[in-house]
């Protein structure tokens, strides 16, 4: 498949995944009107939908016909990360006031609505993951355990109150890569992961999926970390050049620029290896390949 056809690929999935978030999301004439309003701003205000499309291809992967729930499932996983995002964005954590070229949740609403949207958004994550009654029950029990134990405080919240604790300290052996492990490889390789599962594809299988996401997510916060060093503003959707002024563990603080893109690429390019044993039509290779590529 040519990388114009990827493309387009990638924007139909988007438009399925975005499709069906609008669907789910409970309209602003609900009540309570303000809290559904901040809920859709921030699921619904664009985003590469990196995480939903993974989801998708992992499910084609396995060659599960039933296409729905892998569509409703990386919805769900779409709110979950929003409601990271907007819980990210928060003065009480990294106190950005602009996301995805619009003001941050808390900076168009309040922070009380931000706060509430975010939980409201983890709950609704939740609640589309286990209604995804196409699927063996199993299968569907088993991907709200893993998306829950990757969500947690072992996991993406621990990652995030490593970040936090790390501020204003210097790098030391080990503490870049387990906080970056945490707060977003992990969310990348369940992805892949319930993908996987909802396909019903087998444990072995499941894992390998998910070593290969682990190692593709890293490089994902390794590309981030970068961006805010290099990156435009306008292109990336946020404020920029603020991990250095907030003296976050970076992978560049860590180990420098240079370092840091021949690591990403490393990864990268390990990751792409391991993807063609399992099956993958060149979509996960391209969709791992633009990790590294990407400007925003
Ligand atoms: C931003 O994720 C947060 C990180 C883990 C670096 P993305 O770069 O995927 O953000 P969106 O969803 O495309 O806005
Ligand atoms: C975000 O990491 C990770 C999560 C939201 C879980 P960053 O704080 O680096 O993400 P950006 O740069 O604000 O998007
Ligand atoms: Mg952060
Ligand atoms: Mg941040
Ligand atoms: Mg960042």
């Amino acid at each position: 498949m040519s990388s114009d056809l990827m493309l387009e690929k990638m924007a139909g999935d988007r438009a399925l995944i975005e499709r069906k978030m609008e669907e789910i999301l409970p309209g602003p004439e609900q009540r309570p009107a303000s809290l559904h309003e901040a809920m859709r701003y921030s699921a619904l205000g664009g985003g590469k939908r990196f995480r939903g499309i993974l989801c998708l291809q992992a499910h084609r992967i396995f060659g599960d016909p039933h296409t729905g729930d892998a569509i409703a499932a990386a919805a769900a996983i779409e709110f979950l990360h929003a409601y990271t995002l907007i819980h990210d964005d928060l003065p009480a954590l990294d106190d950005d006031d602009t996301r995805r070229g619009r003001p941050s949740c808390h900076i168009r609403f309040d922070e009380a609505s931000a706060l509430l949207a975010g939980d409201a958004l983890q709950a609704l994550a939740f609640e589309t993951l286990s209604a995804c009654s196409g699927a063996n029950p199993e299968d569907v029990t088993l991907s709200v355990w893993m998306l829950a134990s990757a969500a947690g405080s072992k996991l993406l919240v621990g990652g995030q109150a490593a970040d936090i604790e790390g501020e204003g300290h210097d790098p030391e052996p080990g503490l870049v890569e387990f906080i970056h492990l945490r707060k977003t490889a992990e969310l990348i390789s369940v992805s892949l992961r319930i993908g996987a599962a909802l396909a019903s594809a087998g444990m072995e299988e499941i894992e390998l999926i998910g070593d290969v996401g682990r190692d593709a997510g890293l490089a994902f916060q390794i590309i981030d970390d970068l961006l805010d060093v290099e990156g435009s503003e306008e292109m990336v959707g946020k404020g920029l050049r603020k991990d250095m002024k907030k003296g976050k563990i970076t992978w560049p603080s860590s180990y420098g620029i240079e370092s840091s893109r021949e690591t990403a690429v490393r990864l990268i390019d390990g990751a792409n290896e391991k993807v063609k044993s399992l099956g993958d039509d060149g979509y996960l290779e391209f969709l791992f390949r633009l990790v590294v590529d990407r400007t925003s």
